[in-house]
């Protein structure tokens, strides 16, 4: 469920008409809804009840520095890939403790500056990466917490590039290796072992294939037992898919509960890492037509955003809904393919969608909360938008529209 809902034929951000933010602050624009996005984590939150767990809101999926703030606010913790993430983060005031740091490729400045900062976890996913960590915790006088992410080698059933719990793909230590990985951690010096993780994909729309990545990690949660290795965590990683057009995924709760039936009682901290299902459909795009273009195969509506704003369509072939954001309109419905100005083939934002519009109409581009903003570029030296979050009837720029001159600040002439 979220709070953009039309009202008389017009398209509100929660109190506040879609239009008149648009009028104010320009088109195009990400705008978001504070009550979604409260919403969708407590669902994260509550349906634990009394289980000790952590819900480690993965920062990739929109990370502007208001909306990990509403989170830290709530008791978030988060889940990042980058010294950039760490440092939003910090900055957005969240609480170093409950941070975890994923991802394949941590850099020594990065593992540094996550063990001064003291984090709660990082997430392993190379051999070298081990070594790497307690030898630079050795260097600064520190034990540092880790976990594994394992390779469990089950199929998501998702989009392939966005699959990451299979043995071809690059994520986590195959499950097989995991154990003797285990083994080097504990006897190291400067490493504690508090925990297990692993994410599989995203957009996963149904409970089985976590289910199937619990049992193999409860597996080796049990080998490692019986060698004395004992964990505090089991850190699930996100992937909890949502409806962009008739996808079905299990509610927070309904996942959550599947969860916690196959542990039943436990003394483990069970942490998530959901990005998607918490922000993804408490934002929309909204983009205002150009120009209509009938050809004779094709109608063509030229929108002003484009691939380099929100590249989700271009890059997976992902279906987006896309609807009006005044519906009363007298235009005649046709089947057009909404495309940006930008110089691709692959610009476009929706193809064959039955809509009445006219040139000058805003659209909305929904489920646009994550993976949007964040992925967007300057391609075709375009700033990035703006991105404003509805609060009731309150609205808040969080981020301004970035100008033209910021496209080349940095950049330099030969002498
Ligand atoms: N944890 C780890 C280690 C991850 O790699 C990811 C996402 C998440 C958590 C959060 O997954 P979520 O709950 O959002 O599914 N750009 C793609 C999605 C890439 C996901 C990458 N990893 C898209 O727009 O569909």
């Amino acid at each position: 469920m979220d709070y953009f809902n039309y009202r008389n034929d017009e398209l509100f951000a929660e109190d506040i008409a879609v239009s008149d933010i648009v009028y104010k602050y320009g088109s195009p624009c990400y705008i978001y809804s504070r009550a979604t996005l409260e919403r969708h984590w407590k669902a994260f939150d509550q349906a634990f009840g009394e289980q000790a767990h952590l819900i480690c809101y993965a920062v990739k999926a929109n990370s502007n520095i208001a909306i990990l703030n509403l989170l830290a606010r709530l008791g978030s913790g988060f889940d990042i890939v980058s010294l950039g993430e760490l440092e939003r983060v910090i900055t957005a005031g969240g609480d170093p403790k409950k941070i975890v740091f994923s991802g394949v490729g941590k850099r020594e400045d990065e593992i540094l500056a996550a063990l001064k900062i003291g984090i709660r976890c990082f997430n392993i996913e190379v051999s070298g990466e081990l070594d790497r960590i307690n030898r630079l915790a050795g260097q600064l006088g520190v034990i540092a917490p880790v976990s594994f992410r394992v390779n469990p080698d089950v199929d998501a059933k998702t989009h392939p590039y966005i699959s990451t719990g299979l043995k071809e793909n690059k994520f986590g230590i195959d499950i097989q290796q995991a154990l003797t990985e285990y083994r080097r951690a504990a006897a190291m010096p400067h490493i504690s072992v508090i925990g297990i993780d692993c994410h599989i994909g995203s957009q996963l729309t149904e409970t089985r294939p976590f289910l199937d990545a619990l049992d193999k990690i409860l597996d080796l949660v049990a080998a490692l037992e019986a060698e004395g290795i004992k964990l505090h965590h089991l850190d699930l990683g996100g992937g909890l898919g949502i409806c962009y057009k008739d996808e079905q995924p299990p509610e927070p709760a309904e996942y959550i509960q599947a969860v916690l039936a196959r542990l039943g009682q436990t003394d483990f901290e069970i942490l998530l890492e959901p990005g998607r299902a918490i922000v993804g459909n408490a934002g929309i795009l909204v983009t205002q037509v150009e120009y209509l273009k009938p050809t004779a195969n094709k109608n063509f509506a030229i929108v002003d955003a484009a691939m380099n704003d929100l590249v989700r369509p271009a890059l997976y072939s992902a279906w987006q809904n896309i609807i009006p954001v005044n519906r009363q309109n007298n235009a005649a419905e046709a089947t057009w393919d909404i495309v940006g100005p930008v110089c691709e083939t692959g610009d476009f934002l929706g193809k064959d969608r039955t809509l009445k519009i006219a040139q000058g109409d805003l659209l909305a581009i929904r489920s646009s909360g994550a993976y949007g903003f964040t992925m967007s570029s300057n391609y075709n030296s375009r700033p990035r938008l703006a991105e404003l979050i509805v609060d009731g009837s309150n609205l808040h720029v969080i981020r301004e529209r970035e100008t033209i001159a910021q496209l080349w600040a940095g950049e330099h002439l030969l002498p």
